[in-house]
């Protein structure tokens, strides 16, 4: 959030970084300049942390800046928290995503002398920034964010050219208004909207330079855009979920942006590969990996099911995947070449972080999958890859949960491409994972249909979801999502198993979803379905566009785009986060906050 006008910035910014705040963070600081100096104060943990440090500082000024961190690079304290200054104290940045190269940008700095007091990816684009500053900032800006790699959405404020703060944006959003008051940038509208309902959103690549009474927008090359204002009539409430009625629809619908922050810079396309920064020195010891199990609960644990699969599949090691609640109290085989693999959106489940105790007790290697930066199991597992989703509000995972699967996959690649697998085939999953956000995207512009299904269904009280192969992990996901929010009695099956006593309920009343696209067990789950219409069951299939057959033996049908038979079960998680979601509206429940049930689970 950033301010330049008439009146004081402190209060202006605080209520702003309040509005902000259901996103999720750990730290927060201010900057504020009052036409001599700029003051910073920053705090770790909750913002009434840094509202108590500002009572013995209050810092007086019309301009300034305010960031709420969710920790990516560098641990969770008031050093890495934002703002961040260059070597002179002039120029102080705010931003939002990842900056890739920050590393060998940061070394190129150090050699030039520039000194940094974080270890924030942030912090290279302050001293960049100070490399090009000759007076102008906004010509600074656009020079440094040139050389930027990621993404970022940044806010700029330099003591030596006062009247006015930069934004720009790069795959992270920014939203500009005036007011009476001044110019204003935020995040998200939610921070600004009570000063005016008039919105100019920026869009990829574009830098605006806002006074206290207008703003311009250019192009990084200082191309004039033409933009539009929308004006928002959303209630301050709507705005903190996007607009959306619950957070765990606006989490449905970030996937496209969340699975791609899952691969950014980690697809060597050309290589067949995956770089993974965070495995990096372990590459050595999972060369001699021989043995694996993937340890975590609920929703995780169906990721780590999927896992199983893949990486059996990709990479020819065994793979067991295990629930953290039982693993302790088996006597799981290990040595000091088996790996054990957490995954945790929360970091914080205390049943995953005990099988993680138990497992390096034991010995062994140990990775983790990890959402939130700096969380428990992350310290304590030592390696890992993060999921870069973002913070997930709804307690009903959704966008870690498809993030999960995709990093699994490129776990798989890395594991695969260092034994078996070939180069052409590392090349074409690759690919096909790299398309994987843009056909999520596909399937989100068709929620109404799903929506329209779910009036259908709204009244069931039984529901199974079958799926076979990759796609048996997602049966038990998608049965899942509906216990959780709708109350539904509903079960995830192996296809196969239905015929072994499960299909001895099936009744008219009783509907199945079954997983069922175009691929190597495409004709078993024919097979399955049949027995299920045979006595009357109803059948809603997930299947893949084109497969116009599929209508004449199941009651409704939802089309996913063509992929890869490993990578469907991305695609077909989002319809059945979708069904339940709808089908919980409609029911009347409180979808964000499901009864019983709490974000994380850190009890035993
Ligand atoms: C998923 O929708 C559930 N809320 C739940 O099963 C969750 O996946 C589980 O509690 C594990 O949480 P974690 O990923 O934070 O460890």
């Amino acid at each position: 959030m950033g301010y330049i006008g008439k009146e004081q910035a402190l209060p202006l910014l605080i209520e702003g970084l309040r509005r902000h705040s259901y996103r999720g963070y750990d730290s927060s600081g201010v900057a504020v300049f009052d036409g001599n100096q700029v003051s910073l104060v920053r705090a770790t943990g909750k913002l009434e942390q840094l509202e108590q440090m500002l009572v013995r500082h209050p810092l007086p000024g019309s301009v300034g800046l305010g960031h709420t961190r969710w920790a990516t690079h560098g641990g969770i304290n008031e050093t890495n928290a934002h703002p961040h200054a260059d070597c002179k104290q002039n120029i102080f940045v705010i931003h939002n995503g990842i900056f890739e190269n920050y590393q060998i940008l940061k070394e190129k700095l150090q050699a030039q002398g520039h000194v940094f007091a974080s270890e924030t990816d942030t912090e290279v684009l302050s001293h960049l920034i100070e490399h090009f500053f000759k007076g102008n900032l906004e010509n600074a800006v656009r020079q440094a964010l040139v050389l930027m790699k990621g993404a970022y959405g940044v806010v700029v404020f330099a003591k030596q050219d006062p009247d006015k703060i930069i934004a720009a944006r790069l795959s992270a959003p920014l939203v500009v208004c005036m007011s009476d008051a001044g110019g204003f940038v935020a995040s998200d509208p939610a921070g600004i909207l009570s000063h005016s309902n008039k919105m100019v959103f920026l869009d990829d690549g574009e830098v605006a330079v806002i006074t206290k009474d207008s703003f311009t927008v250019t192009d990084l090359k200082n191309n004039p855009k033409e933009k539009t204002v929308t004006e928002i009539d959303w209630t301050l409430q709507e705005a903190q979920k996007g607009g959306y009625a619950h957070f765990m629809l606006k989490e449905i619908m970030e996937q496209p942006e969340s699975l791609t922050n899952a691969l950014r810079g980690r697809l060597m396309i050309g290589e067949g590969m995956a770089k993974l920064g965070g495995l990096e020195e372990l590459k050595k010891q999972l060369k001699d990996v021989n043995r694996i199990q993937i340890i975590a609960c609920g929703g995780a644990s169906y990721a780590g099911k999927f896992g199983e699969y893949i990486i059996e599949e990709l990479a020819g090691i065994p793979v067991h995947a295990d629930i953290g609640s039982e693993f302790r109290y088996r006597n799981p085989v290990f040595d000091k070449h088996t790996l054990s693999i957490f995954i945790s959106q929360s970091g914080e489940t205390a049943d995953t972080l005990a099988a993680l105790h138990e497992a390096k007790e034991r010995g062994g290697l140990t990775i983790g999958i990890v959402n939130v930066v700096g969380s428990t199991l992350a310290r304590e597992v030592g390696f890992g890859v993060y999921n870069h989703s973002g913070p997930e509000v709804a307690v009903a995972s959704t966008k870690a949960f498809t993030s999960q699967l995709a990093v699994l996959v490129l776990i798989g690649l890395f594991l695969g491409r260092q034994r078996q697998l070939s180069i052409a085939s590392g090349q074409q999953i690759a690919r096909e994972l790299n398309a994987i956000p843009g056909l999520v995207k596909r399937i989100l512009e068709k929620c109404s249909e799903i929506e329209i299904l779910a009036k259908k269904y709204k009244d069931v009280n039984d529901f199974w979801c079958i799926g076979r192969k990759y796609n048996y992990p997602i049966a038990w996901e998608g049965a899942l999502k509906l216990k959780e929010i709708c109350y539904i009695n509903a079960n995830g099956i192996a296809a196969g198993e239905l015929k072994h006593g499960p299909i001895a309920l099936i009744n008219e009343q009783f509907p199945t979803i079954a997983i069922c696209p175009s691929d190597s067990v495409y004709d078993k789950m024919i097979s399955n379905i049949a027995q299920i219409k045979a006595r009357n069951g109803k059948v809603i299939a997930i299947a893949t566009e084109g497969n116009e057959d599929i209508k004449r033996i199941a009651d409704d049908v939802i089309y996913i785009p063509k992929t890869l038979e490993m990578l469907t079960p991305i695609l077909s998680t989002v319809p059945l986060q979708l069904l339940a979601y709808y089908i919980s509206v409609q029911r009347g429940h409180d979808v964000d906050k499901p009864r019983n049930l709490a974000k994380s689970v850190t009890v035993e």
